[in-house]
């Protein structure tokens, strides 16, 4: 007869605290010891590091306890932000075949510039420098986040340099390329929108004013990217389309009279 048990479950190896109701199982054996209902159980090592982490929060981190706080977070992040488009750029720029594409993406690249240093300026205005915010790496980034780092736009930025890995004709890859930075563009609206907004609501009449400033730009750099993709690229895109299906039909029929 074969036993119906989970070897996985019934291991001693597998510990977890059935009172509290941290059912943590872990292979690893640092095991630290939990006291629970005057009954002593184990708790993995895992299960505890879970258990201390609002403790550690409480302790370690500053509290965001009012809207000014939250925009020298917003624009912490919207440093990070314009930093990584900036080291993203130029592997777009080189990939784009359209001479319109390419010559509009030179053009974005020197106003994102000019926006790092604009943001860097706000950033010493809101009072969130480098100093003033927390930058967690490694384990700690994985429990606190990594402090102040645009995790939307990174994640924009390698969805992006996946589809540029792929083998896309020419004018597929402009038309990609385009989309691609579009919704860059669009995380920028969003973000500058509402640390403007932020700054207005706090009377912080100079910094909405440079956000504002930004917020235009990106406006401006989508509606410029939307017109290039009506008008030539993804039309072009399209026809890359139409013209393999025709050389197909073409060698389908050269095949068929052979
Ligand atoms: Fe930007």
């Amino acid at each position: 007869m074969v036993s119906s048990a989970n070897p996985a479950t019934t291991s001693p190896m597998w510990k977890g605290c059935n009172i509290c109701g941290y059912k943590i199982q872990c292979r690893i054996k640092m095991i630290c010891k939990h006291y629970c209902m005057s009954q002593q159980h184990t708790l993995s090592f895992s299960g505890m590091f879970f258990l201390i982490t609002p403790f550690l929060k409480t302790f370690i981190m500053d509290k965001m306890n009012d809207l000014k706080a939250l925009l020298r977070h917003c624009v912490q992040e919207l440093y990070s932000t314009e930093e990584q488009i900036i080291e993203a750029m130029p592997a777009m720029i080189a990939k784009a075949e359209n001479p319109s594409l390419k010559q509009a993406l030179e053009q974005h690249f020197r106003v994102t510039e000019k926006q790092r240093e604009r943001i860097d300026q706000v950033r010493q205005m809101v009072g969130a420098s480098e100093e003033s915010v927390t930058n967690y790496t490694g384990i700690l980034s994985n429990l606190f986040g990594a402090g102040a780092k645009a995790k939307g736009m990174e994640g924009l930025i390698d969805e992006g340099q996946k589809i540029m890995a792929e083998n896309l004709s020419a004018e597929v890859m402009d038309a990609a390329i385009i989309g691609g930075n579009q919704k860059i563009e669009h995380y920028e609206i969003a973000a500058y929108g509402t640390a403007r907004t932020y700054a207005q609501q706090l009377g912080m009449t100079d910094v909405a004013q440079l956000l504002q400033q930004t917020l235009e730009e990106e406006k401006r750099a989508d509606d410029i990217l939307t017109g290039l993709a009506v008008a030539s690229v993804n039309p072009q895109a399209e026809m890359g389309n139409m013209s393999s299906t025709t050389s197909n039909v073409t060698s389908a029929t050269s095949n068929s009279m052979s």
